[in-house]
C-alpha cells in the first residue's frame, strides 16, 4: 500500500515523550494524522477546532510506538528455554539448532506471525537478526513490507563458530559478502526507508578480522547499519581475547575492524572498561541495553547510570531469545529492577531512573539510536505517526475498580504499564498512520 491513505482524527489521551525534553501529558487530546502519514495535529481537546470526523477513544491513551533495537527472529520459537546456561552453552545447544533449519520455508512461516507478535506487544519499529541464509532474509523482508512495520534486517554473518555445512570453509566469507551485497540492494531503504538493512556480523568469536573488516568497510560504502554483539558474557569475554590477542578490549576488536561510528548498534555491552565506553561514546557508537536477557542469561548487569552520565545512546533491545519476551514494556521492567538493585549494591548516585525515563529509553532514545529521532519516537507534529494506543485499565490491581486511579498521576499511569504489564493492553497500533495487524494466530496455525 502506498500513500496516500485515509487521514484520520482521534479523541484520546496522550503520553509522550518531547524532543526538547519532559514527557508530555494529556487525559483529553485531538490527535490528527494526515494522508501521508504523518502527524498533522497534536493538542489539548477543544470543540472549538474540533474536526468533523473524529474516533472518541478515551478513556484510552496513545503512546509512540516502541523501539526494539535488538531481537533475533529465527529464535522466537525457543523464547524462554534454557534459562540457567551460559552464553555459549545456551547458543549451541538451543539457538544454532533452530537458526540452522530457518530456510525460506521457515522463515516464511514464522516471519508474519512475528510481526503481528511485534505489533501487539506495542513495538513498532523491530531491528533484528536473521539467520545465515539469504532467502530467509528475502522471505523475512517480504513478510515485513506486506505488514506494515518499521523494520531494519539483516543476514547474520559468520565464518567460524558456525553452522552452515553447505558451504566449505574457503567459500563463506565471500558468499557472505555477496549475498549480503544483494539483500541491500533489493531492501535497503524500500518503502520510502520503513525497510532498511544492518550488515549483521554476529559476534567477534563467529568471525574473522576479515569479515569484521570487510563487513564493516560494506556497511560504510551503502550507508546501511552495522550491528553485532560485545561484551555480554564473561565466557564469551575470554574467548574473544584468546581469539584477538592484539586487541586492546573487546571494544578495540570492532574499532580496529573499522566498526565504530553512529551507525554501529551494539547489543549487550554490559561488561564495559572505562576505555571502551570512552571510545563507544567518542565515536557516536550505539547501544541496545537488553535487561531482561542479561538477567535470563545470567550474563551480568549494565551500569546504565554511569554509561548515561558519560553519554552514550542507549536504548532498549528484547533480544528474543536471549530475553524471554518480546515485550519492551517488559524489557523496561527487567531494566527497572535490575537498576534498583544496583543502586541499593553500588551506594545510589544521582536520581534513580522514573517510568518516563524508561517510556523515553524504549521510545525516542531507541529513535534516537537509529538516527531516526526527526521521524519517530515521539507524538509530536511533523513526524510519521508510529502510535500505539493502550489501555491503562486493565493494568489495575482489579480492573474496574477505576476510582483507584488518581487524576494527572502521570507517573502512576505508566508505572502500571511497565510493572504491571498485560497481553490486552495493547488495543492498537500504526506504523505512518497505517494500522498494523496484530491479531493472534488460530492455534492450529502456529502448531501446523
Ligand atoms: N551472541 C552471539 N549470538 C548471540 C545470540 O544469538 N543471542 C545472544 N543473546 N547473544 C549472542
Ligand atoms: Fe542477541
Amino acid at each position: 500500500m502506498v500513500p496516500p491513505w485515509p487521514p484520520f482524527a482521534i479523541r484520546v489521551g496522550l503520553v509522550t515523550p518531547l524532543d526538547a525534553g519532559g514527557t508530555r501529558f494529556e487525559r483529553d487530546a485531538l490527535v490528527e494524522v494526515d494522508d501521508h502519514g504523518r502527524l498533522a495535529r497534536v493538542e489539548p481537546w477543544s470543540s472549538a477546532s474540533s474536526p468533523a470526523s473524529v474516533d472518541d477513544l478515551r478513556p484510552l491513551f496513545v503512546l509512540p510506538g516502541l523501539v526494539d533495537l535488538h531481537a533475533h527472529l529465527p529464535q522466537l520459537p525457543n523464547a524462554g528455554l534454557g534459562q540457567g546456561l551460559d552464553l555459549l552453552t545456551w547458543l549451541e545447544r538451543y539457538i544454532f539448532p533452530l537458526e540452522r533449519a530457518f530456510d525460506r520455508r521457515a522463515a516464511e512461516h514464522l516471519a508474519p506471525h512475528a510481526f503481528r507478535a511485534f505489533a501487539a506487544a506495542g513495538t513498532t519499529t523491530v531491528v533484528l537478526y536473521g539467520a545465515v541464509y539469504e532467502a530467509s532474509i528475502d522471505a523475512a523482508f517480504t513478510a515485513a513490507e506486506a505488514h506494515g512495520i518499521r523494520a531494519v534486517i539483516g543476514k547474520v554473518m559468520m565464518d567460524r563458530l558456525r553452522y552452515d555445512p553447505a558451504l566449505r570453509d574457503a567459500e563463506v566469507l565471500e558468499a557472505s559478502l555477496r549475498q549480503t551485497r544483494d539483500l541491500i540492494e533489493r531492501w535497503h531503504g524500500r518503502d520510502g526507508g520503513r525497510l532498511q538493512y544492518a550488515v549483521t556480523p554476529r559476534f567477534a568469536v563467529s568471525c574473522s578480522e576479515e569479515l569484521l573488516r570487510e563487513s564493516a568497510a560494506l556497511a560504510a560504502a551503502t550507508g546501511t547499519y552495522w550491528q553485532t554483539h560485545l561484551s555480554e558474557d564473561r565466557g564469551e569475554i575470554a574467548e574473544v581475547r584468546r581469539l584477538f590477542p592484539a586487541a586492546l578490549d573487546y571494544t578495540d576488536v570492532y574499532e580496529r575492524a573499522g566498526g565504530l561510528g553512529a551507525r554501529s548498534l551494539f547489543a549487550h555491552a554490559i561488561h564495559l572498561g572505562d576505555r571502551e565506553l570512552g571510545r563507544l561514546v567518542e565515536t557516536g557508537s550505539r547501544v541496545a541495553h537488553c535487561p531482561a536477557s542479561n538477567l535470563f542469561l545470567a550474563s551480568g548487569a549494565m551500569d546504565l547510570a554511569r554509561y548515561r552520565d558519560a553519554g552514550l545512546c542507549v536504548g532498549l533491545g528484547s533480544d528474543i531469545a536471549g530475553g524471554p519476551d518480546l515485550s519492551l514494556f517488559g524489557v523496561m521492567r527487567a531494566g527497572a529492577y535490575t537498576q534498583s538493585g544496583l543502586r541499593s549494591m553500588l551506594g545510589a548516585q544521582g536520581a534513580p531512573l522514573t517510568p518516563q525515563d524508561w517510556l523515553r529509553i524504549g521510545s525516542l532514545e531507541g529513535a534516537r539510536a537509529l538516527g531516526l529521532e526527526r521521524t519517530i519516537g515521539s507524538v509530536q507534529v511533523g513526524k510519521e505517526a508510529d502510535l500505539i494506543l493502550v489501555d491503562p485499565e486493565v493494568t489495575m490491581p482489579i480492573p474496574g475498580l477505576r476510582d483507584d486511579q488518581p487524576d494527572g498521576a502521570l507517573d502512576d499511569l505508566l508505572s502500571r504499564l511497565i510493572f504491571r504489564t498485560q497481553r490486552d493492553m495493547i488495543r492498537a497500533a500504526w506504523v505512518r498512520g497505517r494500522r498494523l495487524d496484530a491479531a493472534p494466530p488460530a492455534r492450529s496455525h502456529v502448531d501446523a
